[in-house]
């Protein structure tokens, strides 16, 4: 990997910070032009980031490739060209457990759609303006990037949101997962009465966002504020019914996805490290867009995931959901799910659209609420996507 050769980046920290822009290369290369900031730089919009350009990460682009040492800045630049990886610096060994002693057998799912009448009548509370104004407020953050002083107020509010929601359901609890970062990831799980040893079902989103430069203003509306506020209304619809069943139910708000998939490979890590046994996870990452021309779909990803807990998501859409599903593919390391099947847990993915039809403003200050194909109608279909899930796996006995 010579990633330094592929880019040209005038970046010198003594510089007047101006507002870069991206220009298209030679060979459709991005290239940063402009751009002033350093080490806890700031920009012009005032945004605060403490960051380290020539920090060396370890990193990895692909499942089969060995991990390289490259800078943050080399990363930005990788993230920028569109190449998807992880950054393993402090989770080099993720896995490893399960890898040595792998499990004898994987969790199999029931059939879905046998609680139609308890979901549908927990489905009545969501509400898109609930929906509305959380994400107005959420994606009104300069940005929420992982590293920022906004990162760690927008993961605040969020922290607030929940506690309110929550104040009349003191058993459900609501934690900070610690970063070496500002911004934490956030836990919240139902009590349950099963074993203590139950396995876990898990509903993630990451909060963070960011743009295709730091230290520019990043809404993040869609990525992943949509897949954030899906889940927070139907965490609220769950706490209104006082939901409670014999797996515990999690959902998480994964810090510093866009940094490489680091909030959730923190958290993974440390179940793995602790033996927490998850039945399975389902992460939600750009539920919101709706392009023009196409039928409105929950894209069910089919690469880098598990195929029965796949072909269960696929069914609670058609069992429970307004619109149809459809197949897509993102990759390698698309989203935080990648950090639950690294560690060795069955994880699934759905997202707005096929892949291909999804939104294009992202990581750009475009991602807002105030586009016609930005769908709160949308969001909510994933919203009920996660009740579906959160209620049939941990209702129903685990095979396994
Ligand atoms: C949930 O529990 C609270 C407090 O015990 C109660 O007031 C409320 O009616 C319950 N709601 C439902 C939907 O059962």
């Amino acid at each position: 990997m010579h990633l330094a050769t592929l880019f040209t980046l005038p970046l010198l920290a003594a510089a007047v910070p101006t507002a870069p822009h991206l220009v298209q290369g030679q060979q459709g290369q991005v290239v940063f032009s402009g751009a002033g900031a350093g080490a806890a730089g700031s920009a012009s919009s005032g945004i605060k980031i403490d960051l380290d350009l020539d920090d060396l990460r370890l990193v990895q682009f692909g499942e089969r490739e060995p991990p390289v040492w490259i800078t943050e800045l080399e990363k930005i630049e990788a993230k920028a060209k569109g190449r998807r990886f992880m950054d393993i610096t402090e989770t080099p060994t993720l896995g490893l457990t399960s890898f040595l002693t792998p499990a004898s057998a994987k969790y199999t799912y029931p059939k879905p759609g046998k609680y139609a009448k308890e979901v549908k009548e927990i489905y009545k509370s969501l509400s898109v303006e609930h929906m509305k104004t959380f994400l107005k407020k959420f994606s009104g953050f300069k940005t929420r990037y992982y590293r920022s002083d906004t990162g760690r107020e927008s993961q605040l509010f969020l922290l607030g949101t929940l506690r309110e929601i929550a104040r009349n359901y003191p058993e459900v609890t609501i934690k900070e997962f610690e970063h070496p970062w500002a911004q934490n990831s956030i836990i919240v799980r139902f009590p349950h009465s099963g074993p203590k040893d139950a396995p876990v079902v898990v509903v993630g989103a990451h909060q963070d966002s960011t743009n295709m430069w730091p230290f520019l203003p990043a809404p993040g509306a869609d990525d992943d504020g949509s897949g954030t506020t899906s889940s927070l209304e139907a965490f609220r619809a769950l706490i209104g019914a006082n939901f409670t069943a014999p797996f515990p139910v999690e959902f998480h708000w994964y810090s510093a996805e866009e940094g490489g998939l680091l909030g959730s490979q923190a958290i993974a890590k440390s179940y793995e490290e602790k033996g927490i046994k998850v039945r399975a996870m389902l992460q939600m990452d750009m539920t919101a867009w709706v392009k023009e021309g196409t039928t409105e779909s929950v894209g069910v990803i089919q690469d880098f995931v598990d195929p029965a807990l796949t072909e269960f998501n696929w069914g609670l859409v058609e069992a429970y959901l307004d619109i149809p599903p459809v197949k897509t593919q993102c990759g390698y390391a698309c989203s935080d799910h990648a950090s639950f099947s690294k560690a060795g847990y069955q994880s699934s993915f759905a997202i707005e659209s096929r892949f291909e039809d999804s939104n294009k403003n992202i990581h750009s200050t475009s991602d807002t609420i105030d586009h016609p194909e930005f769908s709160f109608t949308h969001m909510r279909e994933f919203s009920k996507l996660a009740i579906a899930f959160a209620y049939e796996l941990s209702i129903a006995k685990s095979d396994k």
